[in-house]
């Protein structure tokens, strides 16, 4: 064997190993990374019970639609199923800090309200929460965006944007408001 030969092959098993290592750190980093998601679930999910989500907590029908708490926060709770929202019409005020909280029951459902950046899908068994200030009063509707079987097309629901005032002087702490004709 020539001194050449020797050297060039010296060479090739020292990127050899490097090659080896650069593969062997990105695997441990996948599984390191992975135990870690696995053992620690993202802080922000919460989960609700599908079989009594009309029955008990947070989303019976009689909790569904707008709330102000003494304190000012405006809330929204909603529950999408095949095929239609609960509450159908929505009301919330313009220019005040609104948070939506919602789930499904039967399938993935999802909404947007018109041109605004409330956007979210609602699976079952999970709580999906944002909060979103509306700029401007009107009328928006609220279509289902996520393919949930026939009756998708016609899913959707209507959301008022009130005046601030207008609002205020419809919401009692503590009642659940909507504008769903009675
Ligand atoms: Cu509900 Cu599409």
């Amino acid at each position: 064997m020539s001194t050449s030969e020797a050297v060039s092959i010296a060479a090739e098993k020292r990127w050899a190993l490097i090659v080896v290592a650069i593969i062997g750190f990105l695997v441990l980093m996948m599984v390191i990374t992975g135990l870690h998601w696995a053992s620690m679930p993202p802080s922000r999910v919460e989960t609700v019970d599908v079989r009594t989500v009309h029955t008990q907590g947070e989303f019976v029908e009689s909790n569904l639609g707008t709330t102000m708490t003494p304190d000012g926060k405006v809330t929204v709770r909603l529950v999408a199923q095949q095929y239609s929202f609960v509450p159908q019409c929505i009301v919330v005020p313009a220019g005040m800090p609104v948070t939506f909280r919602g789930t499904a029951t039967d399938a993935i459902h999802g909404f947007i309200v018109g041109r605004t950046n409330a956007n979210t899908m609602l699976v079952p068994g999970f709580v999906a929460t944002f909060t979103t200030t509306f700029p401007h009063p009107g009328e928006q509707l609220m279509p289902c965006h996520e393919y949930c079987g026939t009756g998708h097309e016609a899913m959707w629901a209507h959301v008022q944007v009130l005046p601030p005032e207008e609002f205020l002087a419809k919401a009692k702490p503590g009642e659940r408001l909507s504008c769903v004709p009675r």
